[in-house]
Parts: structure tokens; sequence; C-alpha cells
């Protein structure tokens, strides 16, 4: 499955909490040019800024459960028609119902737009709980981190602006990750076999190092953006 040669590529990374999902996005988006559009990040900004939409993802966010399709499907549509991302985007996060999954379709296709492909990135749930555990950003530019596999180079300080200011996330805690675990796989892994079924699935093992990883993502996203 290639890219029309008139449309945006949208690309979709599938996959548990903690498959790293965030980590390739954003340097996928680097690589390619593409725009990272994460509706895990939507929602925090929505959260923090205290909209209706935020009061409403907030508890359930807090709980490790899957925000309503209708609240997640309105951000994100309103996203997908800013300017910065004509250029084409990596959904990170989104669709993680069916009922999201087929709503993009219909997103897309009225504008002449379709999926371009989707990239399941295959973990074990234990390793997901040591990721995640681990993981902090930079307050500053939002690079993220990880206690043991991907520390700053100077303790404290972001290697890619020098921030100080690291964050952890309030959905991090041990017992959250379970329930989130539990929403992945009975909720979005199906989506799995969704795309399959459209021809537009690719998998990933993501349990390698970050960089092996790339590497793997770089050269499907390579062959998925060249023309059909
Ligand atoms: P969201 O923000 O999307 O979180 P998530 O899917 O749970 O994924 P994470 O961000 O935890 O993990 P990731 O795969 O991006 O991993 P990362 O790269 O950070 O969603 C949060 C909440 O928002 C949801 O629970 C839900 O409530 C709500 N929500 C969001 N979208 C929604 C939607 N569409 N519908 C309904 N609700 C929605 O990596 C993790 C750590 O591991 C990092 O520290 C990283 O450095 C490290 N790492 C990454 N790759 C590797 C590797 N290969 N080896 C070793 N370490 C690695």
């Amino acid at each position: 499955m290639g890219a029309d040669k008139n449309t945006r590529p949208v690309l979709i990374l599938l996959g548990p909490p903690g498959a790293g999902k965030g980590t390739q996005a954003r340097r996928l988006e680097e690589r390619f040019g593409l725009v990272q559009l994460s509706t895990g990040d939507l929602l925090r900004a929505a959260v923090a800024a205290g909209t209706e939409a935020g009061r409403a993802a907030k508890a359930v966010m807090e709980a490790g459960g899957l925000v309503s399709d209708q609240i997640v499907l309105d951000i994100l549509a309103d996203r997908l028609a800013e300017p910065d991302v004509a250029g084409g985007v990596i959904l990170d996060g989104f669709p993680r119902t069916t009922v999201q999954a087929e709503a993009l379709d219909e997103m897309l296709a009225a504008h002449g737009e379709r999926v371009t492909g989707a990239i399941s990135m295959e973990v074990d749930d234990a390793a997901m709980v040591e990721r995640i555990a681990g993981r902090f950003t930079c307050g500053a530019c939002g690079e993220g981190y990880h206690d043991s596999f991907k520390p700053t180079a100077v303790e404290g300080v972001c290697d890619a602006c020098g921030g100080t200011e690291m964050k952890r996330r309030a959905d991090d805690k041990a017992e959250t990750v379970a329930a989130r675990l539990e929403a992945y796989h009975a909720q979005t892994a199906p989506l799995i076999g969704y795309y399959e079924g459209k021809g537009l699935l690719d998998r990933v093992d993501a349990m390698g190092d970050i960089d092996a990883v790339t590497e793997a993502l770089v050269v499907l996203v390579e062959r998925l953006r060249e023309p059909a």
C-alpha cells in the first residue's frame, strides 16, 4: 500500500501504553517532515487548560480508562483541519476504538483522503510497566526520557533544550498502568484486525532498543510514502 500522490500521508502507530509510540513518532516527524498528532497530548492540554472537554476527560484519564469517543473525535477533527498538518500526520494513540477508526475513515473520505498505513508496535505487557514507571519528559520542550533506557546526559538537564524542570505523568502509577493495558487489550487491540482486513497493517517488533525500532519503522514509512 503506498501513498496517493495528491493526498497527505496519514500514518497510524498502534500499540499499548509504553510501546514507544510517542518516542518513535517524534523521530519520524523530524525525519519525514510529518506532524505527530497525539490524542493523549491533546487531552492533557485540554485538562491543563480546564476546557469543558478537559474537565470531562480528567478523571477518566487518571483512572486509566478511555475518554469518550465523541470528545476525542471532536478534538482530533479540529486538529486535523489546522494548516500545519497539511503535509501529513503520524497519529499516536488514535484511533483507540472501532468507533474512532470508522469515524476517521469517514472524516478523511469527506476530503478525498484515506489512511496510508497502520503500524502495530508489538511488545510484551511486562516490559511496558517498567518502561512507563521510569518515564519522564522535559517540561520546557517535551523531549522524552527514561531513568534506565534513555537518561539525560547530565542528571536533571534536558539534552535537547537545557531545561531543568522534568515532569512525570499522573497516570504513570503501577495500578493505573494495569488499567490502561486492560483498556488497550479490550478496546484497541481489535484495531490490528481492522487494519489488517483492509490490507493496511504492518507490524514492528518494538522490544528492541529505541534506535533499532526507529530503523525498522523508517524502512516501513519510506515504503508507505512511495506513491501508489
Ligand atoms: P496516551 O498519552 O496516548 O498514552 P498511552 O497510549 O498510554 O501511551 P504512552 O504515552 O504511555 O506510551 P507510548 O507508547 O507513547 O510510549 P513512550 O514513547 O512514551 O494516552 C493517555 C490517556 O489519554 C489514555 O489512557 C486515555 O485515557 C486518554 N486517551 C488518549 N487517546 C485517546 C483516544 N484516542 N481515545 C480515548 N482516550 C484516549 O515510551 C515509554 C517509555 O519507554 C519512555 O520513557 C521511553 O523513553 C521508553 N522507551 C520507548 N521505546 C523504548 C524501547 N524500544 N526500549 C526501551 N525503552 C523505550
